[in-house]
């Protein structure tokens, strides 16, 4: 994770027509897809012992198909302390035991298939966790030796190498460096690490780092994964002679960002993905400010796709809006690259909640506890955005649990905070736990569902409120969060319109609205303004919210409409 400016090209005609897909790209399923993210500790609990799991996710299939999803990205599954929720990884081949076993894993990816649903492994290229074998083994072996070559390890400066190597700060706050000690307790070499102590750097210039995610790839490809969501997929290489950050770095200036000698790697790995009969695609974590050298990575023999963070931190504001979406499809169009569109995932604030606030766009260093929230607005706004992005070309990720419309869990005692960004913080940054409650799938049972009634409680306690949220309370309202997720994907798989059609912008409409055509006769209006604006023509498929009469759209609300 990174911090997030605004994209930066700011030349891009807002009211541009842009082709969303052609004829060669109507069979590569991805271009049009609709991703949910299970995180899967919280996702569903089969085993009764608190932690979700994959027992839980197989018995929810039914669930996820008949929400209308195209794939699942699963967060990482495999053995791990869990130190960073999962993203420490100690054996990429093997699943963590509180998850399930390998055999449940690809039992999961072959019934999931049978429903129609594709599976897409998360992979962290980055670090390892310092339980990996090959950390301990770099750890139990001297400086300089091959063991250690694989990480960065390095003498520190000063006087007896007490000062860090540099002074690079960590996206969890805080140092990058650790200090070793040797055999003999006398203080040794130190060790990067872009995140947590506990998630040792790959040094991305060894030929085993690269040979072995070539085989931990092909390993989750045969076993059916459809691909790969790429995890901090900008950071892999460091600049050798470890200078300091530069106050402005110009493009592939950074000394551990965006380097140039990522493109390299992901063309290889494409190269993988091409070889299957049925290609795998990759997806990427790339959170970079500059829309072209974003984009860099989505160039045909390189990433599928790339989460479109840029939008997902944009406030709710119609012309931050329409000028995030002009700009990414601007900027996706010369690669022919997919956009993508995101709410939410598992490092940031649930939309409900961040719709709902006086800031409502998103940024790391901002979250702090005690911020005013509006719920019911934030719903509202919420709503409509699902609306919004649903019309818009190119792919959808749906986190879980915002098809519930689940707030992030403010309130967490703090002595369940698990997340290390809370901890390096000082304590002063909630960190991410608040949207990684287990889920309520019941309004019955001690954990609302997540688990069997009376086991284990969750390893995150749920708000009492969360039974009225529950899957079965929504399945029974017509006005639920979750009926308009169900009514809006089916529309979205049926409508050929919001398949391939063409984005028109509507030029006349009012300044408060973010509205367009797709195709011949499909609008999407988003009236963000305080007074109702005009329906647009045609029969109304689709509203997030009740309309005042019929011809008019009340503030927050976001209707599909076809002539
Ligand atoms: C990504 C993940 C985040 C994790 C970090 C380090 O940003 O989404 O959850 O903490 O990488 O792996």
């Amino acid at each position: 994770m990174l911090t997030l400016g605004c994209m930066t090209t700011t030349s891009t005609p807002v009211r541009a027509s842009v082709q969303s897909t052609d004829a060669r790209h109507a069979t590569e399923w991805w271009r049009h897809a609709v991703i949910y993210q299970v995180y899967p500790r919280s996702f569903a609990d089969g085993n009764g012992d608190g932690t979700g799991d994959l027992a839980g996710a197989r018995a929810r299939l039914p669930y996820l198909e008949r929400l209308g999803v195209d794939a699942v990205w699963f967060t990482p599954w495999y053995v791990s302390p869990l130190a960073d929720g999962g993203y420490d990884v100690a054996d990429y081949r093997a699943i963590d035991p509180r998850f399930g076993t390998l055999e449940e894993a690809e039992a999961f990816i072959r019934e999931a298939l049978a429903r129609g649903i594709r599976t897409i492994v998360d992979v962290v290229p980055n670090h390892v966790s310092e339980q990996h074998p090959w950390f301990r083994a770099a750890l139990a072996a001297r400086p300089g030796s091959p063991e250690r070559a694989r990480f960065w390890f390095h003498p520190g400066k000063g006087p007896g190498g007490a000062e860090m190597p540099t002074r690079w700060v960590s996206d969890f706050q805080g140092s990058t460096w650790t200090r070793t000690t040797d055999p003999d307790g006398t203080p040794g070499e130190w060790y990067l690490h872009l995140f947590s102590a506990e998630q040792p750097d790959l040094n991305w210039d060894h030929p085993d780092v690269r040979r072995e995610h070539e085989e931990i790839l092909r390993f989750w490809f045969d076993r059916g994964a459809a691909g790969i969501r790429i995890d901090s997929a900008a950071l892999l290489f460091k600049d050798p002679a470890l200078p300091e950050v530069p106050q402005r770095p110009g493009p592939g200036e950074h000394p551990h960002v965006d380097r140039d000698e990522l493109h390299d790697v992901y063309r290889s790995w494409r190269a993988i993905a091409d070889s299957y009969a049925d290609p795998r695609v990759l997806v990427g974590e790339v959170w970079l400010p500059d829309v072209e050298r974003f984009t860099r990575f989505l160039r045909p023999d390189e990433m599928h796709t790339a989460f479109n963070f840029d939008f997902m931190a944009r406030p709710w504001d119609p012309a931050d809006l329409r000028e995030s979406i002009a700009t990414t499809l601007a900027a996706h169009a010369p690669v022919g690259a997919t956009p993508t569109w995101v709410l939410s995932n598992h490092d940031v604030t649930r939309p409900v909640t961040r719709y709902g606030r006086a800031d409502s766009s998103f940024a790391f260093a901002r979250k702090r506890f005690g911020v005013p929230t509006d719920l019911a607005l934030g719903t509202r706004r919420a709503r409509a955005a699902a609306l919004l992005v649903a019309a818009l070309p190119g792919a959808l990720y749906v986190y879980q649990g915002d098809e519930l419309g689940l707030p992030e869990v403010e309130d967490l005692p703090r002595g369940v905070i698990e997340d290390p960004m809370h901890f390096r913080s000082g304590g002063v940054d909630p960190g991410r736990d608040g949207c990684r409650v287990p889920i309520p799938w019941t309004r019955a049972g001690s954990s609302f569902g997540f688990g069997p009634d009376g086991a284990a409680a969750p390893w995150l306690p749920q708000p009492a409120a969360w039974r009225d949220l529950a899957v079965d309370a929504q399945e029974a309202d017509p006005a639920s969060m979750l009926r308009l997720y169900r009514d809006l994907l089916r529309l979205r798989r049926d409508l050929p319109e919001l398949a391939d059609g063409e984005l028109t912008w509507l030029d006349d409409a009012p300044a408060d609205v973010v509205a367009f055509r797709r195709g011949a006769g499909l609008t999407c209006l988003v009236n963000l303004g305080a007074a109702p604006v005009p329906l647009p023509d045609g029969e109304v498929l689709l509203a997030s919210g009740p309309l005042t009469d019929d011809h008019t759209v009340p503030t927050d609300t976001a209707v599909w409409t076809r002539s």
